[in-house]
């Protein structure tokens, strides 16, 4: 689906009022959620005295209580009281050979098992994972592993403004680029600047600015207005759109970005966390053939195994790395560049290339899309629709997501919408779906004809729960 059809699919959406379930079918599915997962309960009852929330991540069904996971192979997944899942989460999108892919696994424990886990030095697998990055990406020369996406972000902001000798960062509202002091601003939602978290001081965006998606006059501004406050070191852009394509971006955006970058003489920065190794091999970069100075790296390249973040580009830019004190920046961690991720991101890259990991997790997108539209069709009523980025999928049911801060009713509209969402997820869940957020779906090599059929199944049930009207 082209760029215009999703913006206005989406206005559409918004338009419309939202279509709760009503309660009394809620209400059983409610109660059947909780019958169904016993022993999450409890562990959730346990943990909510001992971890904040009872659970760190926020990335799937945590109402009205998380699920705890058992196990996980190929597309499926399964909780601690034995239910089964298809999963379209796939870890927060680092897994697309599958769960637990044996030639993977074999290869991590071997070097558990014959060479220990790690010593705090160097070793070979950290050349061989460069080397595997090196040769994907157009716009890496260097690259520098870090411990998380957050890290590799923190760091490439450092990294812009030793080089260029500048200060000021533009951010595009409704991206996500980790949870660092100066990145949690207008995160999700485009405009929300520092509503997101408490426990940051103003003072750390002094130097960040903030410019809304498909804001080109806006985005040039923001470069030119800021010549004189310091200069723009570098703009870090999602290259799908925020919230990796949540919010997705006009064709020429990110084309109009790069020759700014040109004019201005600051660095395009990419952040390739999610896209890079799952949208192609090269990431978006290669798809879209625009060579970034920087790259942010994260997630599938250590394919679900820990440690996963890393800084790529350009030589010149990454060398601001090494050099004596005063000469150079300052990064590191303890497990940075630890044998096992490393070994993971050298295996992961090679078997998701031999594999064709990536067009096969792409056409399942594409199948799916269809299918759910559709499906979706049979009830223009509601005006869901399904639109992807390879194997990076969206489906807009409430359309939270494009609620302009700016109507009055702004946070009711968010909080509703929302909780809709919420709603049909907690359905899908207990009908054996899982995704990410009630809003994206990510797919692997391993998904099929059987998972198929049975997640638009489980959507022609959800909507059966939905009124017409
Ligand atoms: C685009 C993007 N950048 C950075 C991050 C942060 O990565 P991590 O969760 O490894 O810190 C994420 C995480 O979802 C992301 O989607």
């Amino acid at each position: 689906m082209e760029y215009q059809e999703i913006k206005s699919r989406m206005q559409e959406v918004l338009a419309r009022p939202v279509r709760p379930i009503p309660e009394d079918k809620l209400e059983p599915e409610r109660r059947r959620y909780f019958e169904q997962h016993k022993r999450s309960l409890d562990i959730f009852e346990k943990a909510k005295n001992l971890i904040p929330g009872g659970v760190e991540h926020n990335l799937s069904q945590n109402k009205p209580f998380p699920l705890a996971m058992d196990r996980a192979k190929g597309y499926k997944v399964w909780d601690v009281d034995g239910n089964e899942y298809i999963d379209y989460l796939m870890c927060g999108a680092p897994i697309i050979l599958g769960h637990s892919f044996s030639p993977l696994d074999e290869k991590i424990i071997e070097l558990i098992r014959d060479k220990g886990p790690g010593m705090g030095l160097t070793s070979e697998y950290e050349l061989l994972a460069a080397e595997q990055i090196i040769r994907h990406m157009p716009g890496v020369e260097m690259v520098r592993f870090l411990q998380s996406g957050t890290e590799a972000d923190m760091a490439v902001i450092r990294i812009a403004r030793a080089f260029t000798g500048k200060q000021k960062i533009i951010k595009i509202g409704g991206s996500y680029h980790g949870w660092s002091d100066q990145m949690v601003y207008s995160i999700h939602l485009p405009g929300t600047v520092n509503m997101q978290s408490r426990g940051i001081p103003d003072e750390c965006y002094a130097h960040i600015v903030d410019v809304a998606p498909n804001d080109f006059d806006g985005l040039e501004k923001a470069f030119k207005d800021n010549q004189d406050k310091g200069g723009v070191a570098g703009i870090l852009v999602e290259p799908i759109g925020g919230e990796s394509g949540s919010h997705p971006v006009h064709p020429d955006w990110n084309m109009t970005i790069r020759k700014l970058c040109d004019q201005y003489e600051s660095l395009l920065i990419f952040d390739e966390v999610v896209t890079g190794f799952r949208l192609d091999m090269g990431g978006a970069q290669k798809l879209f053939n625009i060579k970034p100075d920087l790259t942010v790296l994260g997630k599938i390249i250590t394919h679900g195994y820990p440690s996963s973040g890393a800084v790529a580009g350009r030589k010149d830019v990454m060398s601001v790395c090494t050099g004596s004190m005063m000469e150079k920046i300052y990064i590191g961690g303890t497990l940075a560049a630890n044998p096992i991720s490393m070994a993971a991101c050298y295996h992961a890259l090679k078997l998701i290339e031999e594999h064709d990991a990536v067009g096969k997790a792409t056409a399942y997108a594409n199948r799916l899309t269809k299918a759910l539209n559709d499906l979706f069709a049979t009830r223009p009523d509601l005006g869901f629709f399904v639109y992807n980025f390879g194997p990076i999928m969206h489906y807009v049911t409430t359309a939270f997501f494009s609620v302009s801060l700016s109507s009055p009713d702004a946070l009711d509209q968010i909080n509703t919408r929302r909780k809709t969402a919420d709603d049909y997820q907690l359905i899908g869940m207990s009908q054996g779906l899982c995704t990410l957020a009630g809003t994206r779906m990510y797919t692997c090599m391993q998904h099929d004809d059987e998972s198929l059929k049975k997640t638009v199944g489980i959507w022609e049930y959800l909507l059966s729960l939905i009124p017409k009207g």
